[in-house]
């Protein structure tokens, strides 16, 4: 069974080339079905796009490390940037209504679930850069103000997102002394630790996002 922050490997061309399987994070799971979110661009998803129901494709998984549950004493806050929401669905679905959803995109079209979501948790807070619903601005500046704000105590923070939107939440982070996960997903190409494509530079040396992540505390970096 997978964890909340793996991912499967999806075939998206009629090739054999490994490379052209793509990433995708398992969005939620039973014992008959496995669910991905896709958001259909480019040629990447050309195959996933003419799948029908009933057919077959191929798949490997699941992948990668996942979030680690917070401890009884913190708080959870998930933040997720639009297609980012796949990563961190099954974590809200195990953190109970308590935690706090911050959920961003550029515009209201690039929120996706939102109705499934509004079931898991009763804190949610959207954001659109281009103000079309809930908080005007980035989710980031949501989440200061919500930070600044209120006297959350001991959160703690899982996210997955836009590359730029990652790195400016482990400064912030890093800035107030606040734990928390993130998921580095866009970075993959073969997703399998062969292509080390995905190397990125940590605190405790070089590590494989496909393999050693995608999901890494921020402590891992400077
Ligand atoms: Fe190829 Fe990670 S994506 S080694």
């Amino acid at each position: 069974m997978p964890a909340p922050g793996q991912f499967y490997l999806l075939r998206t061309s009629d090739t054999l080339d490994p490379l052209l399987r793509r990433p995708f994070s398992i969005l939620r799971w039973s014992d008959a079905s496995l669910e991905f979110l896709v958001r259909l661009k480019g040629r990447g998803t050309l195959l996933l796009r003419k799948l029908r129901a009933g057919e077959d494709t191929d798949l490997i998984g699941p992948l990668g490390s996942g979030y680690p549950r917070p401890s009884d004493t913190e708080a959870p806050v998930v933040v997720a940037g639009g297609v980012g929401i796949a990563s961190v669905y099954s974590l809200l679905e195990t953190l109970g209504a308590s935690a706090h959803l911050f959920y961003g995109a550029r515009t209201s079209g690039e929120l996706y679930l939102l109705d499934e979501i509004r079931r898991l948790t009763d804190n949610i807070h959207i954001s659109t850069d281009d103000g079309s619903m809930g908080f005007s601005g980035s989710v980031l500046e949501e989440l200061v103000e919500f930070l600044d704000e209120t006297s959350i105590v001991k959160p703690v923070v899982y996210a997955c997102g836009p590359e730029g939107m990652i790195e400016r939440l482990v400064l912030l982070l890093k800035g107030r002394n606040i734990p928390g996960y993130i998921s580095l997903e866009e970075r993959m190409a073969c997703g399998i630790g062969a292509c080390l494509g995905c190397v990125i530079r940590t605190r405790s040396g070089y590590k494989r996002v496909c393999k050693e992540g995608p999901v890494f505390d921020v402590k891992e970096f400077e």
